[in-house]
């Protein structure tokens, strides 16, 4: 009792063992069951990525479609889940909605809340993938005061997303593919990432048998900080601050100042320390959707980029191995496709949701206990409430 390994913050502490994904946090690599993030991201569209993660394997055509069927034949949810979100303030931050309505599937489908049930674990996985997206969009649309679009299950997983976000019963939205494409493969960069903050949330709630979707609404609230998925958003105001290429140096001095808590958002991570491979891929994805929307010379596009050059030649940055990470670039996707920056986390949240369920399968398909840390005590000996 009381002789504990103490590792705050968990930078040396192995919490469980997994086959899911691998990252080499010197070299820049990161593989899901073994393919690295840029193929899949890439070569094969999200659903594939969130059946590999699932499943182990890339699925052949035949697992493709059945998969893809069951996805997007799940992605109405609960009428009756509306009032949920209509009990909420109008100007409520969509994260705030979707830790209260995610928890609150649990109390909609039955049929897919027992743990130890093959077929409960199944579609528990299948409804959460599939109405991640729609909720997310509900989210949206009641923040703007326009009734929610329900989705369509003729489009592709991204292409519904904007469908649901953007269409009005006086106007559909015409998906652009290039869009769509884009969306689908900032989910997958965003799929899994092992044992950070939300995920080993998701597994320490999940080891105590908690139902799916009360664990994931857990990993939904530890993303929300600005330390985590909360980076995305944070990164886009930092650069709005900014302002003006001309203001990058006085940021840079204050991220260095250890007197000023600013920090450059977007930059350093707790496990690379070398360039974010996803943030490559984003960067290639941010170029493709530029300049399919015809937006040159985007203001903030070129603060990042400047932004990201000074820091990659400063000492400072250098040496303390800081690098852009996946949240650099995204927003400015986001914001070039429509999307309000209050938004940034939520989707960060809908792209996770795979990586959420498939450490929260893999561990509770296999012999596991409750997670239970300890504690070095540092408080007061024993005492008499009567004193002496
Ligand atoms: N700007 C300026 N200095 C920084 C930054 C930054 N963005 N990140 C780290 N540092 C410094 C920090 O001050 C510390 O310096 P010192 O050793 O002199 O005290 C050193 O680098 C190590 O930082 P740390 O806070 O001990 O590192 P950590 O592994 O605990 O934190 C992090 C990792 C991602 C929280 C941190 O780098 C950070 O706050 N970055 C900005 C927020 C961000 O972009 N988060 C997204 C992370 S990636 C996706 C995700 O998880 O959502």
């Amino acid at each position: 009792e009381g002789l504990f390994t103490y590792d705050p913050g968990f930078v040396s502490t192995a919490s469980c063992e997994s086959e899911i994904t691998y990252i080499d946090g010197a070299k820049g690599v990161l593989l899901h069951r073994g393919y690295p993030i840029d193929q899949l991201a890439n070569e094969c569209d999200y659903l594939d990525v969130c059946y590999l993660l699932l499943y182990g394997e890339l699925p052949s055509s035949d697992q493709k479609a059945t998969f893809e069927h069951a996805i997007m034949h799940h992605t109405m949810v609960h009428e009756q889940l509306h009032q949920f979100f209509k009990g909420f303030r109008r100007d409520s931050h969509p994260m705030a909605i979707m830790v209260g309505v995610v928890g609150a599937l649990s109390a909609f489908y039955h049929d897919s809340l027992d743990i130890s049930n093959d077929r409960h674990r199944e579609v528990a996985a299948h409804r959460l993938i599939s109405k991640m997206p729609t909720l997310a969009a509900m989210a949206y649309k009641y923040s703007i005061g326009q009734p929610f679009a329900y989705p369509r299950n003729d489009l592709s997983y991204g292409g519904n997303f904007l469908h649901m976000m953007f269409s009005t019963p006086a106007e559909e939205y015409k998906v652009n593919p290039v869009l769509a494409r884009a969306m689908d493969k900032i989910f997958t960069l965003h799929a899994d990432h092992e044992q950070n903050a939300s995920t080993s949330t998701v597994r320490l709630a999940g080891s105590s048998g908690a139902n799916p979707f009360a664990c994931i609404a857990a990993g939904i609230a530890a993303l929300w900080g600005p330390a985590h998925g909360g980076a995305n958003e944070a990164v886009l105001n930092m650069l709005e601050e900014i302002g003006d290429e001309a203001n990058i140096e006085e940021y840079i001095a204050r991220a260095k100042d250890k007197d000023d808590p600013f920090r450059l958002m977007g930059f350093g991570h707790r496990v690379y320390k070398n360039y974010d491979p996803r943030a490559k891929v984003m960067k290639a994805t941010c170029d493709e959707v530029l300049s399919e929307l015809g937006v040159q010379d985007d203001p903030l596009l070129k603060i990042a980029m400047r932004l990201e050059k000074i820091a990659l030649e400063d000492e400072y940055f250098v040496e303390k191995k800081l690098y852009p990470n996946v949240d650099f670039y995204s927003g400015i996707i986001f914001k070039a496709i429509g999307i309000p920056t209050d938004m940034f986390t939520v989707l960060f949240a809908v792209g996770r949701t795979p990586g959420w369920i498939a450490h929260w399968k893999e561990m509770i398909s296999g012999p596991y206990r409750i997670g239970r840390p300890r504690q070095l005590y540092k408080g007061y000996d024993q005492r008499d409430v009567s004193g002496d």
